[in-house]
């Protein structure tokens, strides 16, 4: 299967979580990993998968990820598989608490990421999640790079039992 993973990184820990999917997935799997740059639009041509990934600000995907999802061709975009993550804050580690309340209910990056993905016409490869930094700087919590590996490797297995089931 080729698998693109887009993915924006302010601080490197998006980058990193996006690494270790990458890394559970070869050689198995064809992964091409690209972070957003400007002006460039990637290619979707031969894509099986198509995984987005942002650190959440204020909420809400990067500007440049954001304009990655609106740049990408339809044609490119029609009945793609698609899933999406983020990077956010661990709630407990907020302060004061009260701020953790608001962060939660604002929302975050991965779930705007897959609505639009799903409105620009792919097909949801698999529930969009999200995966924890202790600080705004990271680093990432333990565990959070063996999660996204286990993430994307279910996005895979999904798509296999859809094969299969077709
Ligand atoms: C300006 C700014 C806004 C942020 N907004 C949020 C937010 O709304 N929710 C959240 O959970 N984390 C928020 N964070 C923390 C980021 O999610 C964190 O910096 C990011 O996951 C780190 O990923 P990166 O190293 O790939 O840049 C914010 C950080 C900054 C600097």
């Amino acid at each position: 299967m080729v698998v693109l993973i887009v993915h924006d990184s302010i601080y490197g820990n998006t980058a990193s979580i996006a690494q270790a999917m990458a890394q559970a997935l070869q050689p198995e799997h064809a992964v091409r990993l690209e972070s957003v740059n400007i002006g460039h639009v990637p290619d979707l041509t031969g894509v099986d998968l198509l995984i987005i990934g942002s650190p959440t600000r204020g909420f809400r995907p990067t500007p440049a990820i954001q304009d990655v999802l609106e740049a990408l061709p339809d044609a490119g975009m029609a009945g793609l598989r698609a899933a999406a993550f983020d990077t956010r804050l661990d709630l407990d580690t907020i302060q004061p608490a009260p701020l953790r309340w608001v962060v939660e209910v604002g929302g975050y990056a991965g779930q705007t990421i897959q609505r639009r993905l799903i409105e620009r016409g792919c097909v949801e490869a698999g529930t969009a999640t999200g995966f924890l930094v202790l600080g705004t700087e990271g680093p990432l919590k333990d565990g959070e790079r063996e999660r996204a590996a286990a993430w994307a490797k279910g996005l895979i297995l999904n798509q296999n039992i859809l094969e299969g089931a077709a």
